[in-house]
């Protein structure tokens, strides 16, 4: 009998065909369809980023109105969902909890239809809905309601805040959102290609993505990289710091990565939107510091790990991007969902025209023939 080869993890596996995203870990390239991430991030809209997934071309500027339109017009909740929310801030449960659990009552909504496109677009229409309304709920105060007139990110901020963003704000969580949209066959896309090749339906995907993307090891934790610049305080004290941490074993967040060995492309765009931000904003000090944070960190990961090639990953500027837009730590990785359920809508096209379902198999290293005793 031939030994089957393992793959734990599927490391390496092939598993797909994909248009929608190429990642290059040893030169540090990603590319979102056909466009390399730092052209198209910083430049285009999300609802353009999503149309380019799901139709494989940016859309021109009718196609592009009657798209936002089309989302614009799903972003009610039905109040089944926001009752759910309401028990779910009474209970005090994390965001990405009732994202997933809101998500899943979306086959409520009189628009889910169990067609795969319109169910697609109700879930990347309601996602801010949902955890702005959430995050409100929590804090003791009422749902703002969508405003059509915005933008797919500007309404997000204003739905979070009551107030109209200014065009940099708006600007910066789109160049954010466009830039995690979708990465390879990450572990939550994966899971919503296998759902879907069951045959399944879309908001069943983009359920089981959420769960996949909530644990530490995938939608991680850029709040603790963040912590870290704040504990930092001073320049002057990053070295004996991260030092410490180092000498201790730690790791420091924010940095190394499984694919990337050079420097991760979306850091690079992330961290140019950051400073652009904060530019606008008037307030460099915390920018610099964490550049500064980031160089000696760098420095020192290579002192202590030579040869592993640990460099800046992309929740490092994510999360200063996302502190300086205003969001509290607990909503970056449901701002990463936001984002990432584009990526997820077009890998569920993608595999249903494959019509293949995904069903790998398990090497058996358990007992045979076992006998009951009676
Ligand atoms: N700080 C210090 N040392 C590190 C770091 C780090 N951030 N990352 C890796 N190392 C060290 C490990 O201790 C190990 O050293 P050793 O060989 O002396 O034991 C070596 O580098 C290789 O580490 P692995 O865990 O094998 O590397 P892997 O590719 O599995 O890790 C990971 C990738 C999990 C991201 C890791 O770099 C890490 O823990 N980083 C910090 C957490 C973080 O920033 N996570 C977000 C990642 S981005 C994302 O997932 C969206």
């Amino acid at each position: 009998m031939l030994t089957p080869t393992i793959k734990p993890g599927l490391e390496g596996v092939v598993a797909a065909e994909t248009r929608l995203s190429h990642v290059d870990g040893q030169v540090g390239e990603l590319i979102i369809g056909g466009y390399p991430l730092e052209t198209l991030a910083p430049n285009v809209t999300f609802e353009a980023a999503v149309y380019l997934l799901w139709h494989d071309a940016l859309p021109d500027s009718a196609a592009l109105a009657e798209f936002r339109q089309a989302l614009a017009a799903r972003r009610e909740l039905p109040p089944a969902t926001l009752a759910l929310l309401r028990e779910a801030a009474a209970r005090k449960v994390t965001a990405m909890d009732a994202l997933r659990m809101a998500a899943a009552s979306l086959s409520l909504n009189t628009a889910t239809t169990g067609d795969p496109r319109q169910d697609a677009l109700t879930a990347v229409a309601s996602f801010p809905t949902i955890v702005a309304a959430f995050w409100r709920l929590r804090q003791g105060q009422e749902p703002i309601a969508p405003n059509p007139a915005l933008g797919h990110a500007a309404n997000y901020l204003a739905m979070l805040t009551g107030q109209r963003p200014s065009e940099a704000q708006a600007r910066g969580l789109e160049t954010y959102l466009n830039t995690v949209i979708d990465h390879g066959l990450n572990a939550s896309t994966f899971t919503a290609r296998v759902i879907i090749s069951t045959q399944s339906d879309m908001i069943s995907a983009v359920v089981g993505a959420l769960g996949a993307l909530k644990g530490p090891l995938h939608g991680g934790a850029p709040g603790p990289a963040l912590d870290m610049v704040f504990e930092i305080g001073q320049l002057e004290q990053a070295e004996a710091y991260l030092r410490d941490k180092l000498e201790r074993g730690e790791r420091l967040m924010g940095f190394g990565h499984r694919i990337y060995k050079v420097r991760d492309p979306r850091a690079e765009v992330l961290a140019a939107a950051a400073e652009q931000f904060y530019h606008a904003d008037g307030n460099m000090a915390l920018y610099r510091l964490a550049q500064g944070v980031e160089r000696a960190a760098v420095r020192l990961l290579a002192e202590y790990k030579p040869g592993r090639n640990l460099q800046t990953n992309v929740e490092f500027y994510t999360a200063l991007l996302l502190h300086g837009l205003g969001l509290p730590g607990e909503l970056f990785t449901p701002t990463f969902a936001i984002g990432r359920v584009g990526g997820w809508t077009a890998h569920c096209f993608e595999q249903q025209q494959t019509g293949r379902l995904i069903r790998p198999a398990a090497a058996y290293i358990g007992e045979r023939n076992r006998r009951l005793l009676n």
